[in-house]
């Protein structure tokens, strides 16, 4: 989608060879703008696949998660990675481990917002070792409920995560796909 390349064009900046900052309209300042467009892009590409319920992990994934689940009209869920004493209970849990942070989390949702029988589309600011969705993947399964499609608004293409997601049969829509990065540089796929 070219909006989303031409506004990291403007404005990411490549820390190093695997970190993208962009953080003046996704990561802190959010653009609800341009979220507004990352949702009707998702709704567009998924409208025919009877999408029920839109999932995110907290915390970058909410803006444009929401505003796909409003363009759908369908309810959005966001997956927390910090349990406690309110999110305990009748829950679906499984670990997850971000690589680039460097940090592992017990993905968590409360059972009575994953019914089964859900089409679920999934939705995530960055896509790099693809855990995070594999996590979502595999509570979205154990709910009884199934995976129809995967929307990413930064996929980092030089990183596994379409390789595998695809490998395990999901259907992957980036907005803006990274093809490798160094200090001061962004190239991205061609589309
Ligand atoms: P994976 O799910 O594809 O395996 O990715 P990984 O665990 O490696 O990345 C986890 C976290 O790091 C996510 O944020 C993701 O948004 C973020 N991330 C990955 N690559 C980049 C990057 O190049 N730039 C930036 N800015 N972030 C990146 P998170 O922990 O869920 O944080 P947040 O949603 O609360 O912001």
């Amino acid at each position: 989608m070219k909006f989303m390349t031409e506004r990291i064009a403007r404005e990411g900046r490549a820390l190093n060879e695997d970190v993208l900052l962009v953080d003046s309209f996704l990561n802190h300042q959010v653009d609800m703008e341009l979220m507004r467009q990352c949702g009707d892009a998702f709704a567009e590409h998924f409208r025919g696949k009877g999408i029920t319920r839109v999932l995110t992990v907290e915390s970058s994934g909410i803006a444009p998660a929401g505003m796909a689940a409003l363009a759908l009209g369908v309810p959005l869920v966001f997956l927390k990675k910090k349990t406690s004493r309110i999110t305990a209970g009748d829950v679906y849990q499984t670990p997850v481990q971000s690589f680039t942070k460097g940090t592992r989390y017990e993905l968590t949702v409360a059972s009575r917002y994953l019914p089964a029988g859900e089409k679920v589309l999934f939705i995530d600011d960055f896509l790099a070792m693809g855990e995070a969705a594999l996590g979502v993947a595999r509570l979205v399964k154990e709910a009884g409920s199934a995976i129809a499609g995967i929307g990413i608004v930064i996929e980092k293409s030089f990183q596994p995560g379409r390789k595998k997601l695809e490998a395990a049969g999901f259907d992957v829509f980036s907005l803006a796909r990274v093809k490798a990065m160094r200090e001061g540089a962004i190239e991205f796929v061609e589309e």
